[in-house]
């Protein structure tokens, strides 16, 4: 990593280096964005959103916060998937997990954190769903890596539940909710396969919001 001071030299260097593939780089990038994809992932500084994906300027929206949480009641996520959803108009809403997530880690440990407690709370409950399946994992290690893709999978589910996805994707067929893991251990990016189509039939019967009155 560059030293404080070098952060700057660096950026001098990265701009002559887009100007040199593309003299209009940056007068591109000024006129907008359109990016195909919104991208919720953890604030791990190791599970990062662009490089992981080989994306450019201009192609993601990303949300990232401890333990890639779509929190129902939570202002600021809510409002980054109905602006990438309505005015943005992404085709797919990615939620990247990763293996070796510190905040499902310490969600796992049953003890006071403070101020973590509300937040990490949703990945309690992401266990409390499906303490049966976890707690017959008898290698710790195993249900840790199971609890980081059932937490992605529920936070899949919270995507689909709100208002703007279900009805975007009834009038347009977009966008594609989608849950990846990330493996710090080798740098594989692996799709869960969260089947959309299956999950937004199965919670419509509760949360179905495709029609206003
Ligand atoms: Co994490």
């Amino acid at each position: 990593m560059h030293s404080y001071e070098e952060i700057f030299e660096y950026n001098k260097k990265w701009i002559a280096q887009k100007k040199a593939t593309d003299k209009d780089f940056f007068t591109h990038l000024a006129e907008g964005q359109n990016p195909n994809y919104l991208y919720i992932g953890c604030s791990d500084s190791r599970a990062t959103a662009e490089e992981l994906m080989g994306a450019n300027p201009g192609d993601v929206f990303v949300h990232r916060n401890i333990a890639n949480i779509i929190s129902n009641v939570d202002l600021n996520v809510m409002s980054v998937i109905v602006y990438a959803v309505n005015h943005l108009k992404v085709k797919h809403i990615v939620v990247c997990g990763h293996y070796f997530c510190g905040g499902v880690k310490a969600a796992m440990q049953p003890q006071d954190l403070g101020l973590l407690n509300p937040w990490l709370r949703n990945v309690r409950d992401v266990y409390r769903l499906h303490k049966e399946e976890l707690n017959n994992i008898k290698d710790e290690e195993k249900r840790y890596m199971r609890l980081v893709e059932l937490n992605v999978e529920e936070q899949c589910i919270n995507a689909i539940k709100t208002a703007a996805v279900q009805k975007t994707y009834l009038t347009t067929g977009y966008p594609l909710v989608h849950g990846w893991v990330f493996n710090v251990k080798n740098g594989e990016l692996i799709d869960l396969k969260i089947n959309f189509v299956e999950k937004l039939k199965g919670i419509q019967e509760i949360y179905n919001l495709g029609n206003s009155e």
